[in-house]
């Protein structure tokens, strides 16, 4: 794997009240904020926060189901979630990740994203302890 289409593509972070973390951010950091979206299959309503080089989303959990909200039991606050990176080609990066032992969480197959591209979930125990998102671009 080279590292030259290594962009991050966002950052997301997990909130109680996205309505509300949104003024927060916007207000704090003068930046364009979206419409709340419902994403029902992932079980999230998400706010994305438009820097010039990235995407912030700011993920509140619908139910008590979403992975999100158990993040929340631990960090009521809400907190850093996980960081997404573009790869080329996700089934090529599969390949490589598992050669090196990188545990993919899940059933270890792609699945189709927020953003409706494939993308795998890395373990956060291989990666310092952050939860780290590659999506196909
Ligand atoms: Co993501």
């Amino acid at each position: 794997m080279e590292n030259k289409n290594k962009k991050v593509n966002h950052i997301a972070i997990a909130v109680p009240d996205v309505k509300e973390a949104a003024i927060k951010w916007q207000q704090a950091l003068n930046i364009k904020k979206s419409e709340i979206i419902v994403l029902e299959k992932h079980g999230v309503k998400v706010v994305f926060l438009e820097f010039s080089n990235l995407k912030i989303e700011l993920l509140e959990p619908l139910n008590n189901q979403s992975p999100i909200s158990k993040f929340l039991e631990k960090n009521p606050k809400g907190g850093m979630h996980h960081i997404c990176f573009e790869v080329e080609k996700i089934s090529e990066t599969l390949d490589s990740l598992k050669n090196k032992k990188i545990n993919i969480l899940g059933d270890g197959n792609p699945k189709i994203g927020a953003h409706n591209k494939p993308v795998i979930f890395l373990h956060p125990s291989d990666l310092s302890g952050t939860l780290v998102e590659l999506e196909e671009t």
